[in-house]
């Protein structure tokens, strides 16, 4: 039967056999797959698995210094890449959801590939890829292929000429969990909540501007360090705010205020496919909006998204 155990040790003998002295390149993403599969890579080939972990100005408050830092704690050869100014450019003047996800896609695919030249003789691309992003891959294609492009499959542009070494193709995401555990990944990588690549841009309605990343920053955070002090993070599958493209009439002592309205959402769900709204405690919900509306300059409501999914997905983009 499977173990996670076996599970390594065959995995690393076949990527030592296979990989021999090559060099691989690989962008993380400091979710759970992206980890996993470079650590499993890290432990057969060591320091000639060259990782990228690159700033794209739509990630949660202080997640890229908090998950380089973890990185290189996990020995991994690892450089942070600064391409926010380069993002916020592509994204200029976007509203429409596939546009940003196809902007943000195409920049990442530049500074990936201009970082990945700077490393002579690299041979192969390393991918978190799971089974379950394999099947979707191809269930995708038909007439809905076009609701929601996920890019995480099959995004290998050609002039990039690599091998495709995915050495958690064959997992569920329970398993790779299982993975990460006995490869000593710390709980903040494994228990991590699904992010989705275009990060903040799916979760600001509207265009991108610095301005709106920074305060939905701040309500995501306040949300989600909320829940983990409240020992909830843990019980629900995925959550996030949304900033709303509308303002909304609030009073503050004897000033009227006009301004921006934040959605928060929080789901329960196994895969991600179904979901529904995480019933989150009504103390909680009311000590965080007051705290949001207190802490976070420019937003003066907070509403709580109680649809599931089907019919609403989790995104609102
Ligand atoms: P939806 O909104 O379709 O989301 O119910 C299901 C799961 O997929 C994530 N998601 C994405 N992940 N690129 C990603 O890497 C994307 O474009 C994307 N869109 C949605 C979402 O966060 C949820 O976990």
């Amino acid at each position: 039967s499977w173990t996670a155990d076996s599970f390594v040790e065959s995995t690393v003998a076949q990527l030592k056999e296979k990989l021999g002295d090559d060099k691989v390149v690989m962008g993380l993403s400091g979710g759970v797959d992206s980890s996993v599969a470079a650590t499993l890579i890290h432990r057969a080939i060591g320091a000639n698995l060259y990782c990228i972990f690159v700033d794209n100005g739509v990630l949660r408050k202080d997640e890229f210094e908090d998950v380089l830092e973890s990185y290189k704690e996990l020995g991994l050869n690892v450089k942070g890449v600064d391409s926010k100014q380069q993002f916020y450019g592509a994204l200029t003047g976007l509203t429409d959801p596939e546009a940003k996800r196809k902007a943000i896609g195409k920049t990442f695919i530049d500074v990936f590939d201009q970082e990945a030249h700077l490393i002579e003789d690299v041979s192969w691309l390393g991918q978190g890829t799971i089974y379950p992003d394999v099947i979707e891959s191809v269930s995708v294609k038909g007439p809905s292929a076009t609701i929601k492009s996920h890019h995480n499959v099959g995004g290998l542009p050609d002039f990039m000429k690599l091998k495709v070494v995915e050495p958690l193709n064959t997992l569920f995401k329970d398993e790779v969990r299982a993975v990460g555990k006995t490869l000593g990944l710390p709980d903040t990588i494994l228990g991590r909540h699904p992010f989705p690549g275009p990060g903040l841009a799916i979760r600001i309605l509207g265009d991108i501007t610095a301005e709106k990343v920074q305060i939905l920053q701040e309500v995501d955070a306040l949300f989600i360090n909320g829940l983990k002090r409240e020992g909830l993070y843990d019980k629900v599958w995925q959550a996030g705010a949304i900033l709303l493209p509308i303002q909304s009439v609030g009073v503050m002592g004897d000033e009227r205020t006009y301004e921006r309205v934040v959605a928060l959402r929080a789901v329960t769900s196994v895969d991600g496919m179904t979901a529904d709204w995480a019933h989150l405690p009504y103390e909680f919900l009311a000590d965080i909006s007051n705290e949001i509306i207190n802490k976070v300059k420019g937003v003066n409501r907070v509403v709580y998204d109680i649809s599931s999914k089907p019919p609403a997905t989790i995104e609102w983009e």
